[in-house]
């Protein structure tokens, strides 16, 4: 009895609540506006072949408890012009979420500070690779300037709920930064892809010898190796940074969170092996390679490279937006669901001319999707097969095959009911416990 009375108040409260607004204004609440910023990244200089890998912690981003609407970002010199690929080649930018100690030091008992171990926690979107691989929560490559992230209302991207950050960190923002100067080398191409002959490197960054089957990819470009230039190019050195631009909303109850998942061609996840929820069985290696068609024996395929990976999601949802990032070469990456729908296809497109934003050559945007929330879901549990496909013509080293997905759990009128349900019935209760 006293469930059905409650659930009565509670259906009446609900009804005068949507009465009472619809009066004023509309459901979802207006007056919340869009604030926007542009911020630049530390500077880099770079010199015609040169290449940097940077990551920059404690990056300006906007503070408090907020949603974020939009997220992009391009190479400008310092008077702010943007700079086309084929000069500075923006491999990709990433940027990740921290915890970082109010406290780096600690004092021993003797007296000395020294540092503690846990300075820095990244905290990793919702997956789903292993550790903390693909755990960024925006980045983009080549494409970023054509390519829109806009997260329609009322949906956005929680961060800075000081209920989330643990006692003595405070969240910070960190972006790593690759590109490299490809002004006056002997192979445009060949530098973006990164093949280690070009950069004349046998070890990696960590000084490990490469394997000789690996022609190319990050482990042969990283921060300031070099790519041969054409005999005697002399070019000046410049200074660059990277311009973010953000768009937020101040947070309120009416914006429904979306969850961020990064899923990757590479995963080599075994589904036979797959223990619910672990993230450790996963297997991105965020690059691969695509054999060029004479060398692979599979003549007659038109010379279109297929890779496939099935990946289950514990969790589903609601799909609000997807994007795939693909390299040069790239025509398109398609994400499947258990039946074989289409969840969303993103399509590379190339640049005709020479201006920033247009280079010929270069993919310069990738097709995004925007469902009709509520008209794609996933269900938990539901196994996704994410393809990639490239033109393998030639042969292409260090490319990828990532699917960005903005997954809702809750459609707004259901997040509606279960955010006002707490506060407001808890009124509701009072007043009835009261009589
Ligand atoms: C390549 O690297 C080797 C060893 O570091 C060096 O001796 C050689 O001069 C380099 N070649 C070029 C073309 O830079
Ligand atoms: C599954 O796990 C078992 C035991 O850990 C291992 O021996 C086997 O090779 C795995 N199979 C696959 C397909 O990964
Ligand atoms: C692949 O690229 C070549 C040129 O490099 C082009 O002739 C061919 O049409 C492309 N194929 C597809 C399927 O895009």
């Amino acid at each position: 009895m006293w469930f059905v009375l409650r659930d009565l108040v509670f259906s009446l409260a609900i009804l005068l609540l949507l009465l009472g607004t619809s009066c004023s204004s509309s459901f979802v609440k207006t007056e919340n506006k869009i604030k926007s910023a542009a911020f630049l990244s530390p500077k880099f200089e770079l010199e015609p072949g040169s290449v940097i890998e940077k990551y920059y912690y404690d990056i300006d981003f906007p503070k408090g408890h907020i949603a974020i609407k939009s997220f992009n970002a391009e190479v400008v010199d310092e008077a702010g012009n943007p700079i086309p690929l084929h000069e500075t080649y923006l491999h990709h930018w990433v940027v990740e979420r921290y915890y970082q100690s109010k406290h780096p030091t600690q004092t021993r008992h003797d007296g000395q500070k020294i540092p503690e171990n846990s300075g820095n926690v990244m905290v990793r979107n919702n997956g789903i690779c292993q550790g903390n691989k693909n755990g960024q929560y925006f980045g983009l490559g080549s494409e970023t300037r054509g390519t829109t992230m806009d997260i329609p209302d009322p949906f956005g991207i929680e961060i800075g709920n000081p209920e989330q950050v643990p006692e003595g960190f405070e969240e910070i923002w960190m972006v790593n930064i690759h590109a490299i100067d490809t002004r006056g080398v002997e192979d445009k191409l060949g530098c973006t892809e990164c093949r280690c002959d070009l950069y004349n490197v046998t070890v990696d960054e960590d000084w490990s010898s490469i394997r000789p089957n690996y022609k190319g990819g990050l482990l042969c470009c990283y921060d300031d190796t070099h790519c041969k230039l054409k005999e005697g190019f002399e070019g000046p050195k410049r200074s660059l940074y990277l311009k973010y631009t953000i768009k937020w909303v101040d947070w309120d109850d009416f914006i429904v969170p979306v969850k961020i998942y990064m899923l990757d061609v590479t995963d080599t996840l075994q589904l036979s092996n797959y223990s619910e929820g672990l993230n450790s069985d996963h297997d991105c290696q965020v690059e691969y390679q695509v054999e060029s068609c004479s060398t692979d024996h599979k003549e007659g395929n038109g010379c279109v490279h297929v890779k496939r990976t099935s990946l289950p999601l514990k969790t589903g949802g609601y799909v609000i937006y997807g994007v795939a990032h693909q390299h040069s070469g790239g025509i398109g990456s398609t994400l499947y669901g258990q039946d074989e729908r289409i969840i969303c296809s993103s399509i590379p497109s190339y640049g005709k001319g020479n201006e920033a934003g247009n280079e010929a050559g270069y993919i310069v945007g990738m097709s995004t999707c925007y469902p009709q929330p509520g008209s794609i879901k996933i269900i938990d549990g539901e196994t996704l097969t994410l393809e990639s496909i490239y033109n393998n013509t030639k042969e292409h080293t260090g490319v990828m095959g990532l699917f960005y997905l903005l997954i809702a759990e809750e459609l707004p009128y259901q997040h509606f009911r279960h955010s006002t349900r707490s506060s407001f019935l808890m009124d509701v209760n009072n007043i009835f416990l009261d009589n």
